[in-house]
């Protein structure tokens, strides 16, 4: 006799705290520690949790299969968070970060070719050059605020290989003051439950406008000027301008309008500076605490590279310079969240996520988590040397993801690499630093995670 196939039970809500002491809680702890909250309820509830931020319902995957889920399997059915829009939006428009289906998808099929590594393989040799001009104006045994020398030199390395020469100082000025008020504002929009929006004339706002519209204006007049000559000239503003999606039934291609070209100009940006500065500040933190790592990575450079500038080709030889990057992104992922919300009612984890829901992708508590990690909390770059390096290979999916994944993760991830392991070669053959006596160190999750009482050390000259 047949047995009757056993009907699939409904999926029920995610399992998670409840009660009105709970919701009011989580306001205050999801703004000081979102990785600890999100870890916390994962050990509780298990890989995907359901909480709730005072009035308002949100879910949290714990877990990388909840996570691989969300950011892979079932990726097309999730859309960015209305607060990604309401935080970025204002100054990135509709560009890659924050535009979703159809849209996105074309945006990023025609901006991915400005990614192709031969692409981004010519502009190794500005990365070092700008970290040389950099360096000489150091002098040995000076107090440096480090951060804000790593933030200046990726948006000037970002800057260069977006808009190749066509920037005056004067237009590099601007942009340097207006990212800055940029970013002051998108960290306290993100901090704040409230704010209000735009177009009320608060002294912050109008700094805000101001901001966004002497960075598009800036990138408005160098698209006119690049469309007018209609040169290749190499950067990744020329890659951007001549994407297309090649011919159509007239003849004609199709590629940006001005203004889109803009959006993503003003993406790459914002996202491709500060994610790499804070990268690089804390690795110099970390190897100031950290003497025999320091040494280390020295003895390598030494060996390698004895007193010459790096180029790409010795990134291959430099496996102890990829292992720290590699370690930094770990216990300090830039991005250290992301977030997704399903357009529909979707089932993650067996468990029923309902439309429009933000769901939260903890990065950074997946990166501390003693399931994966042996002694989550130390600097140890061997961990991704030893064995024959069977660490990144036998990690579950989702368990390390420093840029994302999936069909969003971060375009500008090899040239993020390329980058950190360039600028750090460059620099750490050259100099120590030391933490300044005085200064507190702490993380603070902003929209990037960033040392939250900046990062004073006083630098060191080496003898060569
Ligand atoms: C260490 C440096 C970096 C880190 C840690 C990082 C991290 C990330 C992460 C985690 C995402 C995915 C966000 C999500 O899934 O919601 C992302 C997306 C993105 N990143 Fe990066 N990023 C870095 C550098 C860069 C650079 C250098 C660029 C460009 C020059 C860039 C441009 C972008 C863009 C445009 C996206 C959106 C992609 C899309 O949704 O299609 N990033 N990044």
């Amino acid at each position: 006799m047949m047995t009757p196939l056993a009907r699939p039970r409904p999926a029920t809500a995610p399992p998670g705290p409840t009660g009105l002491a709970n919701a009011i809680r989580h306001m205050s702890e999801l703004r000081q520690d979102i990785s600890g909250l999100a870890a916390r309820l994962g050990r509780k509830y298990g890989p995907i949790v359901s909480f709730q931020f005072g009035p308002i319902p949100m879910y949290a995957v714990t877990a990388p299969e909840t996570m691989y889920e969300v950011l892979v399997e079932q990726a097309a059915k999730f859309h960015k968070t209305t607060l990604t829009k309401r935080v970025l939006g204002p100054s990135l428009g509709n560009g890659l970060l924050v535009s979703d289906g159809e849209f996105w998808r074309r945006q990023r099929r025609l901006a991915q070719p400005a990614f192709h590594i031969k692409r981004i393989e010519g502009y190794a040799e500005t990365m070092v050059q700008f970290t040389q001009q950099m360096l000489a104006g150091w002098r040995s045994d000076e107090m440096r605020e480090i951060d804000d020398d790593m933030m200046k030199l990726t948006l000037a390395i970002v800057t260069k290989t977006l808009f190749g020469t066509e920037l005056s100082a004067s237009d590099a000025h601007d942009i340097g003051k207006a990212v800055a008020i940029g970013q002051e504002n998108s960290d306290l929009m993100f901090k704040s439950v409230f704010t209000l929006p735009p177009w009320v004339p608060t002294a912050r706002n109008k700094r805000g406008t101001w901001a966004v519209q002497t960075i598009q204006n800036v990138v408005m007049r160098v698209i006119a000027e690049r469309r007018a000559s209609k040169e290749d000239k190499g950067d990744l503003l020329s890659m951007l301008l001549l994407a297309s999606d090649g011919d159509s039934a007239d003849g004609t291609t199709s590629g940006m309008t001005d203004q889109q070209a803009r959006d993503e100009a003003v993406t790459l940006m914002l996202a491709g500076h500060e994610t790499t500065s804070n990268t690089l500040t804390w690795a110099w933190y970390s190897l100031s605490q950290h003497p025999e790592i320091e040494a280390k990575l020295y003895a390598e450079l030494r060996q390698v590279l004895a007193g010459r500038a790096p180029t790409l080709a010795d990134l291959a030889q430099l496996p102890y310079t990829d292992a720290i990057i590699k370690e930094i992104l770990r216990l300090y992922p830039a991005a250290y969240i992301t977030a997704r919300e399903p357009i529909e009612d979707v089932v993650i984890g067996g468990h029923t996520i309902k439309a429009h829901h933000a769901v939260l992708v903890p990065i950074y508590a997946l990166h501390h988590d003693p399931r994966y990690y042996d002694q989550p909390e130390a600097f140890r770059p061997d961990r991704w040397l030893e064995n024959g390096s069977t660490l990144e290979k036998s990690l579950p999916k989702g368990a390390y993801l420093p840029f994302g994944m999936g069909p969003r993760v971060c375009i500008g991830n090899m040239f993020a690499s390329m980058e950190a392991r360039l600028l750090l070669a460059t620099i750490a053959q050259r100099w120590q630093f030391r933490l300044a006596p005085d200064q507190r160190v702490e993380i603070d999750p902003l929209v990037t995670l960033c040392p939250k009482y900046g990062m004073k050390m006083e630098v060191v000259s080496r003898e060569l």
